[in-house]
């Protein structure tokens, strides 16, 4: 199968920095599967997302070595308005994202840069704010949001683009259980719906192993554990400050392999036996 993203042997300095931020990073993700990265703060994931997503080297400068490969093309030899054809990147900080007056105008600002006509620009625009009910924000000035309506209008800026791959940083840090587990939903639709493959960072593993296909846990800039989900939670990922919810601590515990992701599913599978 055809891998969405391929990194290899990357290691990453930023400039003036005797510590590499990202130390032979290797793994690839097949089209149409979700990833989630893991581990403490500083460890290293969004200076990884930044590369797969070519800011890294094209915009942080430093010591780069290694490649990084979107559908088999080196990221290196791709433009900004190719990578962002194909990928959509959620910042860590939805105020570094929106640069509109309102919530509508700043939706219409990425399709207006790629130079998607109006009416095509319009029904992309409706759907993503349906899809996110965005509907009674959507005239708002982007000031007057709250921290979490601005990473909701943040993630429609960037799904109006249609891209093959989600990167998204943190996307329901700011947000409460809800509206998080809608967003986590709408990833679920995407995949199923779409084929779109995801990369997310998610401190919440009770919702990202809802969607996950594999894990990837860091430490120091290096790859501690990756590997299908199943196999990931079998490692010791406490060890790398992770914690483990307790629907799977239950599981371990009880010798439980392979494990329910869900509660739900950990329920029917206790009522089963
Ligand atoms: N722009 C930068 N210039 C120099 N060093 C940086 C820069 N951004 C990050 N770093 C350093 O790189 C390392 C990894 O940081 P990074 O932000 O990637 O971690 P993270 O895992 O995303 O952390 P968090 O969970 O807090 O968001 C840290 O040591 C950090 O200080
Ligand atoms: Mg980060």
């Amino acid at each position: 199968m055809l891998n969405i993203i391929e990194v290899k042997n990357l290691t990453f300095y930023y400039s003036g920095s005797s510590r590499p931020s990202l130390e032979n990073v290797n793994f690839s993700l097949p089209e149409g599967s979700t990833l989630l990265l893991a581990g403490i703060s500083g460890c290293g994931k969004t200076t990884l997302l930044r590369a797969i997503v070519g800011l890294i080297p094209k915009f942080y400068a430093g010591k780069y070595e290694g490649s990084v490969y979107l559908s088999g093309k080196d990221i290196n030899k791709m433009d900004m308005p190719e990578i962002s054809q194909n990928v959509g990147y959620l910042f860590q900080n939805p105020d570094n994202q929106l640069f509109s007056y309102t919530v509508e105008r700043d939706l219409a600002f990425g399709l207006e840069n790629l130079g998607v006509e109006k009416a095509e620009a319009m029904k992309r625009i409706d759907e993503t704010i349906q899809l996110l009910s965005l509907d009674y924000i959507r005239e708002k000035p982007i000031f007057e949001l709250s921290d979490g309506q601005k990473q909701l209008v943040a993630l429609a800026g960037i799904l109006v683009l249609r891209p093959r791959l989600l990167v998204l940083d943190e996307p329901t840090s700011l947000l409460d259980p809800k509206t998080a587990m809608n967003i986590i939903n709408i990833i679920k639709l995407l995949k199923s719906k779409f084929g779109i493959s995801a990369i997310i960072v998610e401190h919440r593993l009770e919702l990202a192993l809802e969607i996950s296909d594999y894990i990837l846990v860091m430490a120091n800039g290096s790859v501690k554990v990756f590997g299908s989900t199943q196999q990931a939670l079998n490692s010791d990922l406490q060890n790398y400050g992770i914690s483990v919810p307790p629907v799977i601590s239950v599981q371990r515990s009880l010798g439980f392999n392979p494990f329910e992701l869900t509660v739900k599913d950990f329920v029917k599978r206790l009522n089963a036996r």
